[in-house]
């Protein structure tokens, strides 16, 4: 228990359940939407209003589950429920292991693992409804056109809540109501208490209904009531993949028209997915099909997208990232990537950088301004500022067993195809030519090039492809720069004997 906890005296989440309708080896609440597990959502929510004690009911999958919550919320109590099943036994234990320093009093909320849309705004509205009106029990309600399932509610002709019927002890005029329990509640502890130890397995699944302390606070004198959410969205729980689906798109809509608000433009929202725990600042704008994932960030006036996948990417202020893949890398302000561009863990792309069409990066510093623009790996690497690598520029760094970095300087410029064979180091301001292989280092200021001489052997082709198409092409080719020159001895290009172009500008 810590003082800064001012919400309720505690919230236990129920997540026995089995989740068979959704046919996975994961367990039901461990399946995500959002970027964020179902019980994850659960917890968010739950911790939002500030509980005292947090405790969680396990049960199917119990480790597995766990070591998922224990890992999102180290504080949180994990209660195994026996064998005997319903909400009311979970509860119960829950209760028990909760009570075991010392009786809760005060408020006790209970939601589910499985119900992802539900907000910590809503909990703390149910919370102060309930302490403000001093009831024994309040319960979340929401009215549905088919309430088919759903534990309905009674009231009294006066609208007293009196208490819920499930489903399949309901009769068939109880059936018509429309009114359906949420399985979100406030309790009082001692009410809870005292009501659980009366509850039984008397009805039609043999299970201790939570439902039943209803009219048991009621009996023992207390006050019940409700408080109805017209949103139904939010006490929607989860139970088999096309809820998953339905919910994650509700969900997706909801974090992108919030985005909206704050002041980033959307293109497509219907295309644009964006997790709960993405962050994004005025201004940012992001074109359609873009999906941003985990702990992405985008800085004002960045670009993003159309087609750009990233997850735990930070982009910088200004930036362009267009048809992109990316994880785990950092874009500098005013830089850009893409079209065509994959990212991997590791690339750190500094201020006005680029990253252009058809590279691949991975675990590699770049530095401010320097461009490596098309065609090209570059892994285990560290590259200066202002520096330009050249089309076709790839970094050999595997060696069949171990990776090698290369670290080039800065104000580089690298020749079209030029191979960097790991360890090696290029010095501020080299060069290198067109197709040079870097064995060994380059010293700052020096031009690198490795190619053998080039030698035309003229003829060739009408020698060994006589009757080919090349040949007679070649042929006329030849013809007619005899005409035109008319020195009678058949022209070819000029072979260079001076240093070859040793750049590629970006
Ligand atoms: C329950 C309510 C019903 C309500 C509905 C809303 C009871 C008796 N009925 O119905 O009034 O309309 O939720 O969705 O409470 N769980 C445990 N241990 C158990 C049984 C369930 O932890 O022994 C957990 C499940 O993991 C799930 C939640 O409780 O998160 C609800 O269980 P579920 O079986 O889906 O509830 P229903 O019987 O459909
Ligand atoms: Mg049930």
């Amino acid at each position: 228990m810590s003082p800064e906890n001012t919400g309720p005296a505690a919230v236990i989440v129920l997540a026995a359940g089995a989740g068979t309708r959704m046919k996975s080896r994961t367990p039901k609440i461990l399946h995500e939407i959002g970027g964020r597990s179902l019980v994850g959502h659960a917890l968010q929510a739950a911790r939002s209003i500030d509980p005292r004690e947090l405790a969680l009911v396990v049960r199917h999958e119990r480790d597995l589950v766990a070591a998922h919550v224990t890992a999102l919320d180290p504080q949180a109590l994990i209660v195994d429920q026996d064998d005997v099943p319903g909400t009311g036994r979970a509860v119960e234990a829950a209760l028990e292991a909760l009570d075991a320093e010392g009786p809760l009093s005060g408020t006790v909320v209970v939601t589910y693992g499985d119900v992802p849309l539900l907000t910590g705004g809503l909990l703390a509205e149910l919370v102060a409804t309930h302490e403000a009106e001093g009831n024994a029990v309040t319960v979340l309600t929401a009215v549905l056109d088919d309430a088919t399932g759903y534990g309905r509610i009674l009231r009294a002709d006066d609208g007293t809540v009196t208490g819920i019927r499930e489903h399949k002890d309901a009769t068939s005029a109880e059936r018509e109501i429309r009114e359906v329990n949420s399985g979100i509640y406030a309790f009082d502890a001692a009410v809870l208490r005292d009501a659980l130890v009366h509850v039984t397995t008397d009805n039609a699944q043999g299970e201790k209904y939570l439902t039943d302390v209803l009219a048991l606070a009621r009996a023992a004198g207390g006050r019940v009531a409700a408080v109805v959410t017209e949103d139904r969205w939010q006490v929607e729980g989860v139970n088999d993949r096309v809820q998953l689906s339905v919910l994650g798109a509700e969900h997706n809509r909801r974090t992108v028209e919030a985005w909206m608000r704050a002041g980033v433009t959307v293109v497509d929202p219907a295309t644009t997915w964006i997790d709960a725990t993405v962050t994004l600042d005025e201004d940012v704008r992001l074109l359609p099909n873009t999906q941003l994932h985990g702990a992405t960030t985008v800085a004002r006036d960045a670009v993003v997208g159309p087609d750009t996948t990233l997850t735990d990417v930070a982009v910088g202020a200004g930036a362009k990232v267009i048809r992109t893949h990316g994880s785990g890398s950092t874009i500098g302000a005013r830089a850009s990537v893409g079209p065509f561009t994959y990212l991997r863990p590791g690339t750190v792309l500094g201020e006005t950088g680029k990253i252009g069409a058809f590279y691949e990066t991975k675990n590699v510093t770049i530095g401010r301004g320097s461009k490596l623009s098309h065609l090209g790996y570059a892994g285990d690497a560290e590259i200066g500022e202002d520096t330009n690598i050249g089309c076709g520029n790839i970094t050999a760094n595997y060696d069949g067993e171990k990776k090698h970095r290369t670290v080039i300087g800065s104000g580089v410029r690298t020749g079209s195809n030029t191979v960097f064979v790991a360890p090696v180091r290029v010095g501020d301001g080299a060069y290198s030519g067109a197709g040079a292989i870097i064995r060994q280092d380059v010293p700052a200021g020096a031009l690198a090039v490795t190619l053998a001489k080039q030698r035309n052997s003229e003829g060739w082709v009408a020698a060994n492809r006589p009757g080919s198409a090349s040949a007679a092409l070649a042929q006329s080719a030849l013809a007619e720069s005899a005409g035109a020159v008319d020195t009678g001895a058949p022209s070819v290009a000029p072979t260079s004997s001076t240093t070859p172009a040793p750049t590629e500008e970006g």
